[in-house]
């Protein structure tokens, strides 16, 4: 499970508005109850369009259990690119399938698996269907390829089937976006998008199916600061425009006229639509920038450090990070611990200090963490949390038993946690030993890490 080269991990970027914060508001943005902030639908977009049922049986007899998930608990993407773009519609969901029994092993052979979004079936509109993302627009002249409607960077669009791997399926790239079918041309959002998984035998007959979240949000909200006459464009002197990312690349123009003579650049706010990452590296979108020129997350946390208004709390972070509606950070540590994004990231400027954005990250087994003893055995077996397996055998994904990081259960979120209620009557994470093994004491064994009696 190597990290891939392109793979688009992301981030949910938002910006949070910071009560007392002077940050005014995108003139595109429709006037809303909450200032500008995108509203936020209920809970379940449209709800699952099926009852969940992820056990079943297969012809020969065999029982399974489907798990599902998406490796990040946020993806970001711009709401624009007309002008810039940071971030592209790009999700991946995984499944593993695991034979349930006294020798439980996780199965791919003869099985398909699908995904669809019942409240989610297009992007790109026609008559009836207002369009939710203008990235198809651009995506040529963004990211050089040509689209069909509705299809991501890798070829997938909002229905499809996974591709099985080694000990488990994934589906890489799907455009999914936050805005459902169910109220299209609103400026609701719902981030925490319900993605219908269905497992086959090779007869077509489905065996199992559930409900499982796609997050993913669009609050990546720069006008807090960089709005007309906002407290940036005020600062760096330049004469703001009606357009946020218009009034982002003016100021970078000016400041960045030395460096840009130095290498022949020419000025962004004339070159438009641009890729940040074409001149500022990014390994979320495995784009290697130009020689010299900073990371986009160095760039980033660097400039921003010593914004006043960006605080070393989840609040700070969620001026660009999904953000005060979509609120990413919902998993167990934020809610039952009161942890911050700097807990474990650090502040900006240590953020802004990293060697490989995106491939160094916190680490659970970290020694001042959940420190991995003999008694704990509790070891990331891939640098990267989302690509790490555990449990006994090595063969269960992490995030199978304990969902995605800022979602790790229990999440907030009512739709992160159906998955884990149809499973097992709550929505922590997997705790009962029967979902795979059948019984609840596995060989007398009661615990999922600690050595086996
Ligand atoms: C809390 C306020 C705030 C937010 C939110 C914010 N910025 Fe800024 N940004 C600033 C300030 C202040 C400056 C510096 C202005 C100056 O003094 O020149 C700046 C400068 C910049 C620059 C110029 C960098 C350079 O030196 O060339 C870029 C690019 C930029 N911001 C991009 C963004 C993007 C993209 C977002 C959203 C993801 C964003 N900013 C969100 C406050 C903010
Ligand atoms: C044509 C190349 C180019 C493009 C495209 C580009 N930048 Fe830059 N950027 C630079 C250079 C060169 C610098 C100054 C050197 C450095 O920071 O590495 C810079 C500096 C910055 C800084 C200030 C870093 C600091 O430490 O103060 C920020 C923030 C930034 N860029 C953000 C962005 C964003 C956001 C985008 C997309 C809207 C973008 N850049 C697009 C070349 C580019
Ligand atoms: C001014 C906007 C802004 C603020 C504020 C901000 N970020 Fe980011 N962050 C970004 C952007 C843009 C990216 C995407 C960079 C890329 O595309 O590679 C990013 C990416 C990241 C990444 C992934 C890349 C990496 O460096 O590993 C982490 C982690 C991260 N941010 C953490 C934080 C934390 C923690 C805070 C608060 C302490 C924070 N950010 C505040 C804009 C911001
Ligand atoms: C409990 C610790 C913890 C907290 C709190 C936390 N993070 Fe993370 N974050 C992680 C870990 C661990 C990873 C690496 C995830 C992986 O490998 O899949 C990560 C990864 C990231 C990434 C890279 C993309 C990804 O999802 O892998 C970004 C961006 C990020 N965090 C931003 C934030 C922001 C913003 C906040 C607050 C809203 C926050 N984090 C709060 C632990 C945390
Ligand atoms: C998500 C499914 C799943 C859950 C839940 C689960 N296991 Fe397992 N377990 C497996 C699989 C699959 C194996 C086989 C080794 C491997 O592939 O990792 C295994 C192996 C084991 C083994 C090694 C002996 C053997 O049968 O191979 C023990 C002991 C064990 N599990 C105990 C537990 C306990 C105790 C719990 C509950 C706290 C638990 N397991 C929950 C899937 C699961
Ligand atoms: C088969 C399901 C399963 C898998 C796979 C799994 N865990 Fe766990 N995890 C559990 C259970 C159940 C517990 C509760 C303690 C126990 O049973 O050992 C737990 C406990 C933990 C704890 C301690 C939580 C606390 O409250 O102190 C951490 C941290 C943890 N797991 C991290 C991981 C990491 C990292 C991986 C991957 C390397 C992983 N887990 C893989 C089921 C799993």
């Amino acid at each position: 499970m190597n990290q891939s080269v392109g793979k688009v991990m992301l981030v949910v970027l938002l910006v949070a508005v910071v009560a007392g914060s002077q940050g005014c508001v995108m003139a595109a943005t429709p006037a809303s109850s909450s200032a500008g902030v995108a509203p936020i639908g209920p809970a379940v977009a449209g709800g699952p369009a099926k009852v969940p049922r992820p056990t079943g049986t297969l012809t020969d007899g065999s029982k399974i259990v489907l798990l599902a998930w998406n490796d990040l608990g946020m993806h970001c993407f711009n709401a624009d690119f007309s002008k810039i773009a940071i971030l592209p519609p790009y999700n991946n969901l995984y499944v593993q399938v695991v034979r349930v029994g006294e020798d439980p092993a996780p199965i791919t052979a003869g099985l398909t698996v699908e995904y669809r979004y019942p409240d989610n079936t297009w992007s790109v509109g026609g008559p009836g269907k207002p369009q939710k993302s203008n990235f198809w627009t651009y995506a040529k002249a963004l990211f050089g390829v040509s689209l069909k409607p509705d299809v991501g960077l890798t070829g997938r669009g909002l229905a499809g089937r996974l591709d099985a791997k080694d000990g488990y399926f994934v589906a890489e790239g799907i455009p999914v976006t936050d805005k459902s079918d169910s109220d299209a041309g609103t400026t609701t959002i719902h981030p925490y998008q319900l993605a219908e998984v269905t497992v086959r035998e090779a007869s077509g007959k489905a065996i199992a199916w559930t409900s499982v979240v796609t997050p993913v949000s669009t609050e990546m909200r720069c006008d807090m600061c960089h709005c007309k006459d906002g407290d940036a464009c005020i600062q760096a002197g330049i004469t703001s425009v009606d357009d946020v990312y218009t009034n982002i690349l003016l100021i970078h123009d000016k400041r960045q006229t030395a460096s840009f003579q130095k290498f022949g650049f020419k000025p962004l706010a004339t070159s438009t639509p641009l890729l940040c990452a074409s001149c500022h590296s990014s390994n979320a979108l495995g784009a290697v920038g130009k020689p010299g020129v900073s990371s986009m997350s160095n760039a980033m946390h660097r400039q921003h450090a010593n914004v006043p208004d960006i605080q070393p709390t989840t609040e700070g972070c969620q001026h660009c990070h999904p953000g005060p509606e979509t609120k990413c950070l919902r998993d167990v540590h934020s809610q039952t611990l009161g942890f911050q994004c700097p807990t474990c990231h650090g502040d900006l400027s240590t953020v802004a200090s990293s060697a490989q954005p995106w491939l160094n990250e916190p680490r659970c087994d970290d020694p001042s963490c959940h420190k991995n003893t003999s008694a704990t055995q509790i070891k990331q077996s891939n640098a990267l949390y989302e690509l790490s397996t555990g449990h006994h055998g090595g063969k269960i994904m992490c995030e199978a038993c304990h969902d995605s990081t800022h979602a790790l259960a229990r999440s907030r979120e009512a739709n992160d946690r159906i998955k884990f209620v149809a499973l097992q009557g709550d929505g922590t994470y997997l705790t009962k030993c029967r979902v795979c093994h059948g019984v609840d004491a596995p060989q007398g064994n009661t615990k999922a890490h600690a050595p086996i009696e």
